[in-house]
């Protein structure tokens, strides 16, 4: 017990620094209709420990193994929540969810209570920015909102357990879960999961409206071989620890009390079967005394396949063959430290027989057990097993003003504004405005992947938000229709052949100005949605071409849950704003920007490529013996491509106003390497409206015994300025910052010099250096 409060405290100091560190971390609450929800919190449970052991003293073997067993909705019957099976998900029927509950804490021997898991991913009905939009923010407060009104809504229909955040850092655009974490880099993604699991959790996820956070997914998802999702990882140990860990760890300080170990392998090792990340690194390294469950039937793949091929029709639930039969499969998940089994049910079927055959034992199931019952007594299930909400009354829950109003704030801080030349952008709303293109008129795709409970109907287009704020006339064509990749074949042929752009030509001529609503539809990012190339899908470039030569001055705004390859567009289309998937108030929050109501202040999240043959190219990339140079050969370079860089890097984002970042100051030359500094830098607005820039500081040690990145973000703050005004940017630096890991996965601070930049993307030049003793 004394460990668990000694973690709490810790934990909660932590989450303070880092919120401080990231210019404020704070749940939000400060929505209008707070009250509705008010969380009903339950006295600290000072004797958690001794209820689990007192029940787990109770539990037959039968009993256990259904108690770490995680079924979906389709799969569960009543008779297995009866034995006292562990946990549900995917089920979000608030009335099925009580009658289940009510069987297990009535009907079952010793009334568990089951734990009911989603992937609250975005939103839960009220569907926010996809989780990439969401870093491209900047600004943990709007991860904060995210998850906030997710778990809220979520809480309501009587779940506890959100498969969120997914912190997989990614530096592969082809993999279409890249839509789903804040893109390529660490530091990002820590702070914003710090933010999602503080929102989700509270200070107390037995709160009613909370849930209980589980990162996902352990490890290194982020960067499958090709981009092809499930695919497999090799990496080193400096790089799993200083590149993919970063996230998880932020996620448990913040009080993360689940996860979930990813389907990939890393070295040949499925994540599933990682005994070394998953109880070496989680549960010992950083004392994470929750449960990890399993991905989607990743216990049962990592079972060789039959030699015969089971047919299409068929989940061959197999393939990693690092386990021979699913005894095999059970023992290497259970021994590596899975707790709790999604899907496939090998560790129930084959639990007894592998007890017997003293191929796993009995103290580490029992450990298991524990940490799954630790959890849902910490959720208060025992006390309140059911939503506060009866079924009847969840729907007043959903898409409250206050949660619906975050979701379009959250949309307009997360678009990026890629070029605007001649200032295009913002429009005039007096003027006649045409909405073109196959996503103006749109709603299922604005919820992009994950889209929760999230309908169709919640969405406002496009056309209807720029209408909305619009004196003069809106007119609308949609031009073409985009394929839909939920067929197992997708040959890009959306917006295909047989297009006929003349009545959006002659839409475009009749209006004074143009909003190209171009991109992706949302079932080409996601899981199981890897693309070989990232050009705007079927003949969208054409259509550009085809408004182009109206004459007419016209902004594209892109959806995409991924970075995309804009060589063929920067040329042709002006003023270029990525808004990503935007969510339910897509319409209001493209209209917002567009219109100069909003002004854009997001930032990359990841760099955009000029092509797909760049890939994988991120900013905080290794140096190499002989780095790219244009103007020599025998470099490393592609040749076939103008530039060393990506099209639009990491970091980068336009705005109507301008900005100078200058005055980069350190509080010393030196630091001790337990020490630490401050950086300041100076931001100004220079322009003549109010505007966000995102400053962001830089480090690069240039001298290490192992080659450090050559940009690594070490801070970042959103400032909202007025014309003229100035305002100091502080920045404290210390060892987490300038040390790093190293291959054999001790976190070395090195003597020598580290130079910091600062600016307003990755391409910061200013640089000031200061030395480590
Ligand atoms: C995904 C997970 C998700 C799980 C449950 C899997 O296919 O990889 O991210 O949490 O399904 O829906």
């Amino acid at each position: 017990m004394f460990r668990f409060s000694l973690r709490a405290a810790i934990a909660a100091v932590l989450v303070a620094v880092a919120a401080a560190a990231a210019g404020g971390v704070v749940a939000a609450t400060r929505s209008s209709d707070e009250a509705a929800l008010q969380p009903i919190r339950q006295p600290a449970d000072r004797s958690i420990e001794s209820r689990v052991n007192d029940l787990l003293s109770r539990m037959t073997l039968e009993e256990k193994l259904e108690q770490v067993t995680l079924l979906p909705d389709f799969k569960v019957t009543e008779d297995e929540v009866r034995r006292g099976l562990g946990s549900i998900l995917s089920l979000t029927d608030p009335a099925r969810i009580r009658e289940l509950q009510r069987i297990a804490v009535e009907e079952s021997r010793l009334g568990i209570p089951l734990l009911f898991a989603f992937d609250t991913i975005h939103g839960f009905r009220t569907v926010f920015p996809i989780p990439l939009g969401t870093g491209a923010s900047f600004d943990p407060q709007v991860a904060s909102d995210d998850a906030l009104f997710g778990a809220r809504e979520s809480a309501a229909a009587g779940l506890k357990q959100t498969y969120a955040p997914m912190v997989d850092v990614s530096h592969e655009p082809r993999w279409g879960r890249i839509a789903e974490a804040a893109g390529e880099d660490p530091y990002l993604n820590s702070v914003l999961s710090a933010a999602r699991v503080k929102a989700t959790q509270g200070t107390d996820y037995s709160a009613r409206d909370k849930l209980v956070a589980s990162p996902k997914h352990l490890v290194a998802y982020g960067e499958p071989e090709a981009g092809r999702d499930y695919n497999t990882t090799d990496l080193s140990e400096e790089r799993l620890r200083n590149m993919y860990l970063p996230p998880f760890k932020a996620a448990v300080d913040a009080g993360a009390d689940t996860a979930m170990c990813s389907f990939n392998a890393i070295n040949g090792v499925p994540g599933c079967g990682n005994r070394y990340t998953m109880t070496e690194i989680l549960k010992r390294e950083w004392d994470f005394d929750g449960f990890i469950e399993s991905d989607w039937t990743a216990v049962a793949e990592m079972r060789a396949c039959p030699p015969v091929n089971p047919g299409p029709d068929v989940q061959p639930e197999c393939g990693h063959g690092v386990a021979a039969d699913g005894p095999d499969a059970a023992a290497l998940a259970l021994n590596s430290g899975v707790d709790s089994e999604m899907t496939s049910t090998l560790i129930r079927d084959f639990g007894a027989q592998l007890l017997d055959e003293g191929r796993i034992s009995m103290s580490r199931l029992n450990d298991a057990v524990r940490r799954i019952l630790r959890v849902k007594f910490r959720a208060g299930l025992f006390e309140n097993p059911y939503s506060p909400f009866q079924p009847g009354e969840v729907e007043a829950q959903m898409l409250r003003p206050g949660a619906v109003a975050a979701a379009r704030r959250a949309a307009g801080r997360s678009m990026v504004l890629l070029q605007n030349e001649g200032g295009v952008l913002p429009l005039d709303p007096s003027k006649n405005t045409a909405v073109i293109g196959p996503l103006a008129d749109n709603q299922h795709d604005m919820l992009g992947p994950w889209w929760g409970v999230g309908r169709d109907a919640d969405v406002v287009t496009v056309r209807a938000g720029i209408a909305e704020q619009s004196t003069g006339t809106t007119t609308y064509a949609e031009a073409c229709k985009l394929s839909n990749l939920e067929v197992p074949q997708w040959n890009g042929d959306g917006c295909g052949p047989d297009a006929d752009f003349t009545e959006a030509v002659n839409v475009a001529r009749a209006a004074d100005q143009v909003v190209l609503a171009l991109g992706e539809t949302r079932e080409m990012s996601g899981e199981a949605n890897a693309r070989s190339t990232l050009d705007l899908p079927g003949r969208q470039e054409e259509l550009i071409q085809a408004i182009k030569a109206t004459g007419k001055p016209f902004a594209v705004v892109l959806f995409s849950g991924r970075p995309l390859a804009l060589e063929n567009i920067v040329g042709d289309a002006p003023a270029i704003l990525e808004a990503w998937f935007p969510g339910v108030q897509a319409g209001p929050a493209v209209a917002d920007v567009v219109f100069g109501k909003v002004n854009p202040g997001g930032k990359l999240p990841a760099s955009f490529p000029y092509r797909v043959g760049q890939v994988p190219i991120h900013y905080n990339r290794l140096p190499t013996g002989r780095p790219c140079n244009k103007e020599v050969k025998w470099n490393s370079q592609h040749r076939d491509i103008p530039s060393c860089d990506p099209l639009f890097v990491f970091g980068h984002g336009l705005s109507y106003t301008t900005f100078e970042v200058s005055n980069l100051q350190l509080s010393s030359s030196s630091v001790s390497r337990n020490g630490s500094l401050r950086a300041s830098v100076d931001v100004r607005n220079t322009g003549d409206r109010a505007g966000d820039e995102v400053v962001q500081v830089y480090i690069n040690d240039p001298v290490a015994s192992i080659s450090q990145p050559i940009r690594r973000l070490r801070g970042f703050e959103r400032v909202t300025l007025n014309p003229g005004q100035t305002r100091t940017v502080t920045f404290t630096l210390n060892r987490s910052d300038f040390g790093f890991y190293d291959n054999r996965g001790r976190f070395v601070v090195e003597p020598g010099r580290i130079d910091v930049y600062a600016g307003n993307s990755s391409a910061a030049e200013m640089k000031q250096s200061f030395t480590v003793r």
